[in-house]
């Protein structure tokens, strides 16, 4: 196993010297680094690459987030960690663009250690240094703008509720990735995960998602998408379309409501991966675009002969990194066509394959014109004799 470097930052000497004694078995897994401060922290970072960098928010001179920002521009590859403390909950806010996930101060070495451990794997050794550099390089996860002022004006609403929060929030990828990323970091302690939007808003309390977004912008801080022959609307109208589908196949199965609901957030974020990459690297994606149209092939082959990755890979590794629950990750990285082996029954990520690959028959983008059905997949799961039933149930549905 190689040793995996890891640089800690404080302003407090102190803290540094706890983090050390805390972690001090670790030293046979990682190779530790104390830093007194983001000055010392790059300088320490310009003689030798490091694979995760956890620092402290609250620092005189170059703060938390500043420190994050030059790391994120000069060593996109190094996963960013902050470990902060309950009374800096505005500044985590800040910076849930530039992190990958926040650990709260005080906190239980068990925990920090299962956190740190989490980031240095995700994708196992799929996790490239392709994925790394591109998935490091990306900050902007645009909303669609239409959703983003129907959920300012719910807000600004004395009577808003969860429940209308969290129906504007699950329609959109953006905002839907964000609120999952906030609510399951470290940061707020939760012991279990929260892997829908509904979930989330009802755990943080309306309150503080009006904070969230009237006062710290988590779902605005990024431009519009600039790409010219992609569009934000089509990747949008096919997830809803593929949500719906998953959700509409997984009652047909009478799955209990909680999967009912997964399989629908799965169907939202099966293609962030095609979110982040053309929202990061437009012309590249335009491109991509263009390959498929030209050349009639799929998506995720046009990507890798780009990219060297395609927007499954990219949209686990990088959700992954967030902190995000593994069975939405396993969905969004396996929705293609072959699926791997799978237990027996229903499953949410067969409702979305199923509905990601049925659902472009009619009036689609061409990006989205549906992919092969992995029906061996189906038959193995004990389903295949259903395929007939979801066929008609999504062209009920989703007009697929
Ligand atoms: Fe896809
Ligand atoms: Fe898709």
């Amino acid at each position: 196993m190689n040793t995996k470097r890891i640089l800690f930052v404080d302003d407090e000497p102190m803290v540094l010297q706890g983090l050390q004694r805390m972690l001090r078995q670790m030293r046979g897994e990682w190779d530790m680094v104390f830093a007194t401060g983001g000055e010392a922290a790059l300088k320490l970072m310009a003689q030798a690459p490091f694979d995760v960098i956890v620092t402290d928010m609250r620092m005189p001179g170059m703060n938390g987030a500043e420190l994050l920002q030059q790391v994120m521009r000069l060593y996109p590859s190094t996963v960013r960690l902050v470990l902060s403390g309950h009374a800096d909950r505005d500044l985590v806010a800040q910076c849930v663009g530039v992190a990958h996930q926040y650990i709260s101060k005080p906190c239980e070495p068990e925990q920090l250690k299962t956190t740190i451990r989490s980031v240095c794997i995700p994708g196992g050794d799929q996790a490239s240094e392709e994925i790394k550099r591109i998935a490091g390089s990306i900050i902007h996860l645009p909303s669609v703008p239409l959703l983003y002022s129907r959920l300012r004006r719910a807000l600004e609403d004395e009577n808003a509720t969860t429940q209308t929060l969290g129906d504007i929030i699950q329609t959109d990828i953006g905002m839907t990735a964000k609120i999952l990323k906030l609510v399951n970091s470290a940061f707020f302690g939760l012991r279990r995960t929260i892997d829908t939007p509904h979930e989330a808003v009802a755990y943080l309390g309306v309150e503080t998602v009006k904070t969230l977004v009237l006062a710290n912008g988590i779902f605005c801080e990024s431009p519009a998408l600039e790409t010219k022959i992609f569009s934000l609307e089509s990747l949008w109208h096919h997830s809803l379309k593929v949500a719906n589908g998953a959700r509409a196949i997984a009652m047909a199965e009478e799955a209990d409501r909680h999967i009912q609901e997964a399989s629908f957030v799965g169907g939202i974020l099966h293609d962030v991966g095609i979110l982040l990459l053309a929202a990061n690297f437009p012309e590249a994606y335009d491109r991509v675009v263009e390959i498929v149209v030209q050349e009639h092939i799929p998506v995720p082959q046009a990507e890798e002969r780009l990219f060297r990755i395609s927007h499954a890979e990219v949209g686990a590794y990088l959700l992954g990194l967030w902190g995000i629950p593994g069975p939405i990750l396993d969905i969004v990285r396996k929705h293609h066509w072959p699926l791997p082996a799978l237990p027996k029954g229903f499953s949410p990520i067969l409702a979305v394959h199923t509905a990601d690959a049925l659902s472009g028959l009619k009036n689609q983008h061409p990006l989205f014109e549906g992919g092969e059905l992995d029906e061996v997949a189906l038959e193995n799961a004990g389903l295949k004799d259903r395929i007939a039933v979801w066929r008609t149930l999504l062209s009920n549905t989703t007009g697929a």
